[in-house]
């Protein structure tokens, strides 16, 4: 059986996902929609499939799963639709930009029975696999953490500076970091946060500490006026006499301990869609759709991350510490 993919938002990341697809032998490239017409025919003739003018259109073909890469106010929306028809949803980060929309898609999961992933990429690229089995396997126990996710800009595209659009720019990059904290060190019980208006027309600049269940602690600084000098995403993780440092996908340091070497895994040479996840991202989607494997990123991982995103904005406003309890 193959699996009937539409896509909605014939943008970088549509664009990123369907020539993905478009390789595995288990997919059949239905249509694309997306609000500009030029971008769904021009996407979807690369795709060999049909544009669609709006997703009902879509919908009404037969579609098995749907992939929802629109901007990320304009999630919630094909998400719910899609999953009230019965199909199987992809959607890009973030899940939503409030909790009351995360709820409102929690709930439509469940009522669905369907699968539903949350483009949360990193989880899937090699140096962050590396440091999470570093620290399943019990090799580093994490106490601390000093972590930094930076923007060079929010030009491009041109709604990142929009928060009607974005949610505020925690919801950009900023957001696969503090999921990637999740991943690495498990949920967080307190953050306090500070954040700043320097360049654009929100809090752009954001230094934050956290405090996990299990009890490590981490710095995250963010900003959206950097530079895009390398590397602008960087996460360091100390144990006992022990770290793991990760710079952007590229390239993981380990080093065990005193007087050991280091060792170092450098996957600069590997095409992008494989060390930025979202060729292991997408097979596993299609492999949940057909019951291959489990869904490897599942609603629940979506609306805690949104959770952490909505904690560090109130105590950002309020001064003072929030619980996540
Ligand atoms: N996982 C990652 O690494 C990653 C990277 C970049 C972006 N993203 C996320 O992917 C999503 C898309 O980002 P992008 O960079 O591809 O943006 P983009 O601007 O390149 O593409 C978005 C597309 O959606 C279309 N669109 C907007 N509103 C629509 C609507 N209501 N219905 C149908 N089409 C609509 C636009 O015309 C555009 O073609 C965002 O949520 C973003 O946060 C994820």
């Amino acid at each position: 059986m193959s699996v009937r993919v539409g896509l909605i938002g014939a943008g970088h990341m549509g664009r990123t996902h369907g020539m993905i697809l478009a390789q595995d032998k288990r997919v059949e490239i239905r249509g694309v929609v997306d609000v500009q017409k030029e971008r769904a025919d021009a996407l979807a003739s690369a795709l060999n499939a049909r544009s669609y003018p709006t997703l009902d259109d879509l919908l009404s073909e037969g579609i098995d799963a749907l992939y929802v890469a629109t901007p990320n106010t304009r999630h919630l929306e094909p998400v719910v639709t899609a999953l009230g028809a019965g199909v199987n949803v992809f959607s890009e980060k973030p899940m939503a930009t409030s909790l009351a929309e995360a709820t409102l898609i929690l709930d439509a999961v469940k009522k669905a029975n369907r699968v539903y992933q949350v483009g949360l990429n990193r989880r899937f690229a090699p140096v962050y696999k590396y440091a999470r089995e570093l620290i399943s396997s019990g090799k580093i126990t994490p106490y601390s953490a000093h972590i930094k996710m930076n923007r060079g800009e929010l030009k491009t595209p041109p709604w990142v500076s929009d928060t009607s659009v974005t949610g505020g720019f925690l919801y950009e990059s900023t957001f696969h970091l503090l999921d990637m904290c999740r991943f690495l060190m498990g949920e967080v019980d307190v953050v306090e946060c500070v954040g700043r208006s320097n360049v654009y027309n929100e809090l752009d600049n954001f230094a934050m500490v956290l405090r996990f269940k299990q009890g490590a602690i981490a710095c995250l600084t963010s900003c959206a006026h950097s530079t895009w000098a390398f590397p602008f995403e960087r996460v360091e993780i100390f144990g006992n006499h022990c770290q793991v440092v990760t710079e952007e996908m590229e390239r993981v340091a380990y080093s065990s301990g005193l007087g050991q070497p280091i060792v170092v895994h450098d996957y600069f040479q590997l095409p992008v869609q494989e060390k930025w996840g979202y060729v292991e991202e997408d097979r596993l989607f299609i492999g949940a759709v057909l019951g291959e494997n489990a869904p490897p990123v599942n609603a629940e991982d979506g609306y805690r991350t949104v959770q952490l995103v909505e904690a560090c904005y109130e105590s950002a406003r309020s001064s003072r510490p929030v619980s996540l309890a």
